[in-house]
């Protein structure tokens, strides 16, 4: 691997190889979804705690201080929203020249695999890694399910990562589901787990993380079950714990019932 490359994904991926990843970019096709509303409040206090931020060049200029960012990984697919026809019907909208602009660590681009824009999705991945790898810029795929969320399966989510990583994502962000190692063990390249929609309670998000990471996940890339939650800050620690620090799902338990006490 080019040096540049491989420094790019240092920056991403702890020495530890693992890594927690704050995505804020809900808004290129969910509007001021909740709690989002002000991404630059809602990320103030999460910020020195994330290894990367997943987030559009709109949102990143607008509310993210250049001066105390995070390796920044730049969402450069879209064109569809929550009211439109299909949220599978993404193009690339950023191009390379912006990504080098905004001295980005890495990119990320939806695939919508068995959808109705399967193909089209397919190409933008194919076409951003040639472009990415003159420059050295590695390509997270986001294994994306639009409206389907039933989709979230062993079977259907280790097809979707593998094509990702064959197309030659450098890594892939996926959900977590049951039976999550045959995920991971289809897919040559690391795999990172997003949150989905807000879970009812803190430890079902202890749980899957912790399990992912048990079953090969490298790390998370985890939104709504932070920034929705009432404690998010509590969150986030409790969180890296299970990432960074081995924690059992009892542990985080303890250290987000320990930092929601400080706040009281
Ligand atoms: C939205 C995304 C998000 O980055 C991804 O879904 C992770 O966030 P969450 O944990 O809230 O699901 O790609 O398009």
């Amino acid at each position: 691997m080019d040096w540049g490359m491989e420094n790019r994904l240092a920056r991403l991926i702890q020495s530890d190889g693992h890594c927690m990843f704050l995505p804020i970019d809900h808004g290129y096709f969910q509007g001021p979804t909740s709690r989002l509303e002000k991404p630059g409040d809602t990320i103030r206090p999460l910020v020195s705690m994330a290894d990367g931020l997943f987030v559009t060049r709109g949102v990143l200029r607008a509310c993210v201080d250049s001066r105390k960012s995070p390796p920044v990984i730049l969402r450069v697919s879209g064109g569809t929203s929550i009211i439109g026809k299909d949220l599978s019907h993404e193009s690339l909208i950023t191009s390379i020249r912006e990504a080098i602009r905004l001295n980005v660590a890495a990119v990320g681009i939806s695939i919508f695999v068995g959808s109705e824009y399967e193909y089209d999705s397919l190409l933008n991945l194919g076409k951003l890694v040639d472009e990415c790898e003159d420059y050295g810029i590695p390509v997270m795929a986001v294994t994306a399910v639009g409206k389907e969320l039933e989709k979230r399966d062993a079977r259907y989510l280790a097809l979707s990562c593998r094509i990702a990583a064959e197309f030659g994502a450098k890594v892939v962000k996926t959900y977590w589901c049951e039976n999550f190692d045959k995920v991971t063990n289809g897919c040559p390249v690391p795999v990172v787990i997003a949150g989905g929609p807000k879970c009812e309670t803190e430890r079902e998000v202890f749980e899957f993380v912790h399990d992912g990471m048990q079953k090969g996940a490298i790390g998370v890339n985890l939104g709504r079950n932070i920034w929705q939650h009432e404690y998010p800050v509590a969150m986030m620690k409790a969180l890296r714990a299970i990432i960074h620090k081995k924690a059992t799902v009892q542990d985080a338990q303890e250290i987000f019932g320990k930092e929601k006490a400080k706040k009281n």
